[in-house]
């Protein structure tokens, strides 16, 4: 197949890959509406149990460690029942997790609900992506994968306004419970979605995978195509975990996403995901002012992700990187300065939070959509599960200690230190990029294994 050039497909077919592609991507409405969630319902939760600051913040982050265990099996279920019936357990856990933390009737019970939750989204975080993947067509790809990204924003956001509806009457079971709502609309579709051709292809069903792709791409020349690319690939007697340890080109990849999920998180992205509200406070705002902020943090979230999607397989995934972890280490450096200096008038509180604005459109035009997408594009066919079960993995536990760390980071070196740590790793991740990041623009998925293979630099393997 063409390596540098996109392949046309049908319209009609390219419908039917966009619309499973809309489906598939609901998982991340999941991811954020989880995210999102519990900033908002704490305080409540905490009122009506009356435990203490450490049991909040286990029921804050046990859904981390479920995220990273689902995650972590992910990789051995979406291999051996497949991608469908990965997201759609998933999508079971996610309703019952749901449930279970509307109806919590001790703590415990609620943390139990919290570690499904994070069972939950640590599978479809790992296996939408990876589906999306396989089943987009190469044109659309990186698009199609920042659509996943998008829903995420769109279940912080709705999660953020969610939270401040109920959190009149304070009812943080409702917070909790209503996104079984969604949970049961994704269960639904996701019911309808076909086999991934890739996956039928490894099982040995070669004529349903001629048959889905027939679905989705229309083109019998480009199917044929397709097939025979991933026979090719088929041959090569490796996987996963035997696979790491036997090819180093394949170390090479897993090494790459665990660092490319590593960057992402030490964006410090999910410090403002977590902490806005109280971020507000240190720049003295009333708590009205710091709901009200948070919000628009979660609509700018929104809002900017569209710039990658529009960008990113036009100009590629590497500018748009440069250009995002440049204005990240401007906006947070900025801010760090404002607190250092001290912020006392109106004018230095709105550009502060105007340079913390700006560092969320730097991520979510950038590093938020597209470290996604190069990890689900850079791992060959053979070992794809383990590749991206690791990166995924890594994703959680990065996370996991960023939000961890924060409120300690803030009582040891002060706030404007702790900004300044967060502009400084992303002043080192732009070396990073261009050492190691490959340009992965409409490239074949197997064009780039077969590049890897072939033992070129990592930041070559898309050429
Ligand atoms: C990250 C999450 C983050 C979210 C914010 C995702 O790509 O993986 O950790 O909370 O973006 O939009």
């Amino acid at each position: 197949m063409n390596a540098t050039t996109a392949t046309p497909v049908a319209s009609h077919s390219k419908a039917t890959a966009v619309f499973v592609c809309i489906l598939a991507a609901l998982a991340g409405l999941m991811f954020g509406l989880d995210i999102g969630v519990i900033s908002g319902a704490q305080q409540f939760i905490q009122k009506e149990f009356a435990v203490s600051d450490e049991t909040i913040g286990l029921i804050v982050s046990i859904m981390m460690v479920g995220a990273a265990a689902g995650a972590l099996i992910a990789g051995w279920l979406s291999g051996h029942l497949g991608r469908k019936r990965s997201l759609i357990l998933g999508a079971v856990l996610f309703v019952a997790g749901s449930l279970l933390c509307s109806v919590a009737w001790t703590p415990d019970v609620l943390i139990a609900g919290r570690l499904v939750l994070g069972v939950a989204i640590g599978l479809a975080s790992f296996t939408a992506p990876l589906y999306l993947a396989e089943i987009a067509p190469e044109s659309i790809r990186g698009a199609m994968i920042s659509l996943y990204q998008l829903m995420i924003t769109i279940g912080i956001l709705v999660a953020f306004l969610s939270d401040t509806a109920f959190s009149y009457s304070g009812n943080w079971r409702w917070m909790l419970g209503v996104i079984a709502i969604p949970g049961a609309l994704f269960l639904l579709g996701v019911v309808f979605l076909p086999y991934s051709p890739r996956w039928l292809m490894m099982r040995g069903r070669k004529p349903e995978a001629e048959h889905v792709l027939h679905k989705l791409r229309g083109s019998l020349d480009t199917i044929q195509k397709e097939i025979a690319d991933i026979e090719e690939q088929l041959k090569t007697p490796q996987r996963g975990i035997h696979m790491f340890f036997q090819n180093s080109n394949f170390r090479r990849s897993v090494y790459l996403g665990v660092l490319l999920q590593v960057m992402q998180q030490l964006t410090g992205m999910n410090v403002v995901m977590y902490y806005a509200p109280r971020i507000f406070q240190g720049m003295g705002y009333d708590t009205a002012s710091q709901m009200w902020f948070t919000a628009v943090v979660g609509l700018v979230n929104v809002l900017a992700t569209f710039i990658a999607i529009g960008l990113v397989d036009r100009l590629g995934r590497k500018p748009i990187l440069y250009v995002g972890f440049v204005v990240m280490a401007i906006g947070l450096g900025v801010v760090g300065t404002m607190m250092h200096l001290g912020i006392h008038t109106h004018a230095q509180q709105f550009f502060t939070v105007g340079m913390l604005l700006i560092f969320i459109v730097g991520f979510a035009m950038s590093a938020g959509p597209l470290i996604w997408t190069l990890c689900s594009e850079i791992q060959p066919l053979k070992g794809r599960d383990f590749g991206i079960g690791c990166s995924t993995l890594t994703n959680w536990v990065a996370n996991a200690i960023v939000g961890w760390s924060f409120l300690p980071l803030l009582n040891s070196i002060g706030d404007a230190k702790t900004f300044w740590l967060y502009a400084a790793f992303n002043v080192v991740f732009i070396g990073l990029t261009l050492w190691l990041v490959p340009e992965t623009k409409g490239v074949t998925l197997e064009q780039i294994e077969r590049n890897l293979m072939a033992g070129k630099p990592l930041r070559r393997i898309g050429q």
